[in-house]
């Protein structure tokens, strides 16, 4: 059995402040962690804070990028052995945000995804097709490319511990959500690639999420599908009663 994984990702939302509030709420109310995990992945400036206000509870907390080079003259990064140092577990990696406006390619993906490792994060690997390209019927091979670019190189191991989020480009802040089913052929095909390359057992064990207007009323759908292992969710993260509700659901 794979434990589901719920991670919120708050992308370029809150202050300081309402990030420590949502802490607050979040620490007073219990969540079964043997049966759950719980990562928040938020703006690169509060994570030391939250990781502090975090500390003993069952949250976990992850960057939403990271740069793939240890240090360096790289204005505005923050490098994945900065990330650890702070004390997060995870990292968001090859977002459709981040490939359609900062040119992220499944070239620099893999680069990160293997910085990741390097630096004890668990990386949350985004894959996802256009409109268009599910339009033309391109939808499982243009996510099996992305999500044999990504992991090549990595050990069987370090698979095992990936984290992949399928996310269809369309479905991101829209309300448009794909159905239960679709997501699940689309996690099925990414299983299967996996399989293909790294055989049945490390295949079993990689947890694939699904994100897309994921929200407390569509959740236990999505999570009931086998090949759904949990959800990246957007905007229903931004509001700790919704956030622990997606929680319950997967616990
Ligand atoms: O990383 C999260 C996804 O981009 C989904 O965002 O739940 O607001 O659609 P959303």
């Amino acid at each position: 059995m794979r434990k589901p994984v719920i991670a919120g990702n708050w992308k370029m939302y809150k202050t300081l402040g309402e990030a420590k509030e949502f802490a607050l709420q979040l620490k007073e109310l219990q969540v079964d962690s043997t049966k759950v995990d719980a990562v928040i992945c938020a703006p690169a400036l509060f994570l030391d804070q939250l990781v502090q206000a975090t500390k003993g509870s069952f949250i976990s907390i992850g960057a939403q990028t990271m740069h793939e080079e240890k240090e360096g003259a790289f204005t505005g990064e923050v490098s994945g052995h900065q990330l650890k140092d702070l004390g997060v577990d995870y990292v968001v990696i090859g977002h459709s945000e981040r490939r359609q406006y900062f040119n992220e390619t499944d070239e620099s993906v893999n680069k990160k995804v293997k910085s990741a490792f390097e630096n004890s994060l668990t990386p949350i690997i985004c894959v996802g097709e256009t409109l268009e390209q599910r339009e033309q019927n391109e939808t499982e091979t243009i996510v099996s490319n992305q999500v044999m670019a990504a992991i090549e190189g990595l050990t069987e191991e370090q698979l095992i511990q990936s984290i992949i989020a399928y996310e269809p480009i369309w479905a991101i802040g829209t309300g448009k959500t794909a159905t239960a089913d679709d997501a699940n052929d689309v996690c099925q095909a990414i299983r299967e690639t996996i399989l293909d390359g790294f055989g049945e057992e490390v295949a079993s064990k990689v947890r694939i999420q699904y994100g897309g207007s994921v929200k407390p009323e569509n959740i236990e759908e999505l999570l009931s599908k086998e090949h759904i292992d949990g959800a990246l969710v957007g905007g229903a993260s931004l509001q700790a009663d919704s956030f622990v509700k997606l929680l319950e659901a997967g616990a």
